[in-house]
């Protein structure tokens, strides 16, 4: 547990504390937006593992938790002694509410069995999913209860290393089912704020959502005053899809977008973090350079013709996909061979192919 003698990640301030995992820049987020619930508030926190925010949450109306309160590997590695792996540790939450005076409803079981039936919702806090299919089991259950001003506050939902959950999220604002809130929150906070968006409380099928995540939004330009994490979800999302091997999509999309400082800021932050599927990773290595090329400038200098390497073929190439909006596909893997193959200018436009 949080003890000082912890060599685990988290640690207690003091003694009689409950253990929280998250940082302090996620609690901040987390009382920002509860401190403008209406009064006697109704919330909801899946994953609330030992108490250490949901006694925050507490105070500001009817706190409803879900978690299958099963202590993981994970948490026997980093709190030893504690409890042995799939042991209950609702007994220490419910403990740690009490002690703080405080109180919660629980329901005791897996996302995937979770049912929302507890009426409308003005927050709700979810820190239990690490994939795209339990994020969404999550959301399922709890969008259409959100009121008009009720937040849904996904932790991991901006981590590049959750790719998946963030591509999610990016189609449902996309499709308008979520919008972000303007948080001002800092660029190290990975908790996504979203809202209800104006499509109302129609959910896609599970069909629609499967090709909601085939074809990225092609917005030329991001709104200027909009939260900042847009442009993040948007690159994630492309980013996900050329780590799969969608290529086709994502150059697509990409050839939509205004060359934007933004934009090229959020793919420098995630490309760190992507592993693409290995049989991808040629493929992904050319998106990723044409994604730098792409939003570095405006006005493209081609420093070098196309036959000097495969990297200047594809960037010659790519000008003139942009330029030429007729419907094509990027060719990417046509482009390779007749580089190989000594043809490269075959495939430009006679000007530009000098
Ligand atoms: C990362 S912890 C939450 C930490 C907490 N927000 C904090 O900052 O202290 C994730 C929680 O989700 C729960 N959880 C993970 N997978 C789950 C699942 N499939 N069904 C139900 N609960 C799950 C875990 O038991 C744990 O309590």
């Amino acid at each position: 547990m949080h003890l000082p003698q912890s060599d685990g990640k988290f640690r207690l301030q003091s003694p009689d504390s409950v253990p929280v995992m998250m940082g302090a820049a996620d609690l901040a987020l987390i009382q920002q937006m509860a401190a403008d619930l209406p009064d006697q508030a109704r919330l909801l926190e899946i994953g609330p593992w030992l108490g250490g925010v949901s006694q925050h949450l507490a105070d500001h109306g009817t706190l409803h938790v879900v978690d299958h309160f099963r202590w993981s590997a994970q948490n026997a590695q980093n709190h030893p002694d504690l409890l042995p792996v799939g042991a209950s540790f609702r007994p220490l939450f419910e403990r740690h509410l009490q002690t703080q005076g405080k109180a919660a409803r629980l329901s005791e079981c897996d996302i995937s069995a979770f049912e929302w039936t507890g009426g409308a919702l003005d927050f709700c806090l979810i820190d239990a999913p690490r994939n795209r299919e339990d994020l969404w089991l999550c959301l399922r259950q709890v969008l259409s209860a959100l009121t008009e001003t009720g937040v849904v506050l996904i932790k991991h939902g901006l981590n590049p290393a959750h790719l998946d959950m963030m591509a999610l999220i990016e189609v449902l604002i996309t499709h308008q089912v979520l919008e972000l809130v303007l948080t001002g929150q800092p660029g190290w906070c990975n908790i996504a704020v979203l809202r209800r968006g104006e499509a109302g409380t129609e959910l896609p099928t599970k069909a629609e959502l499967a090709l909601w995540l085939k074809t990225p939004c092609n917005i030329k330009r991001l709104p200027k005053d909009g939260p900042p994490e847009r442009a993040l979800l948007m690159m994630a999302h492309l980013a996900e899809l050329a780590a799969v091997g969608e290529t086709t999509a994502a150059f697509a999309a990409l050839r939509q977008q205004r060359p934007d400082a933004a934009l090229l800021a959020a793919w420098i932050l995630l490309e760190p973090g992507i592993a693409p599927n290995t049989a991808e990773t040629g493929a992904f290595a050319a998106f990723a350079d044409l994604v730098e090329y792409h939003h570095s400038a405006d006005q493209k200098i081609n420093w070098a013709p196309p036959d000097h390497s495969l990297a200047w073929a594809l960037r010659h190439c790519w000008c003139a996909y942009v330029a030429n909006q007729n419907g094509q596909a990027f060719a990417l893997f046509e482009i390779v061979a007749a580089f190989e193959a000594g043809r490269i200018r075959d495939l430009l436009p006679k000007e530009t192919a000098k």
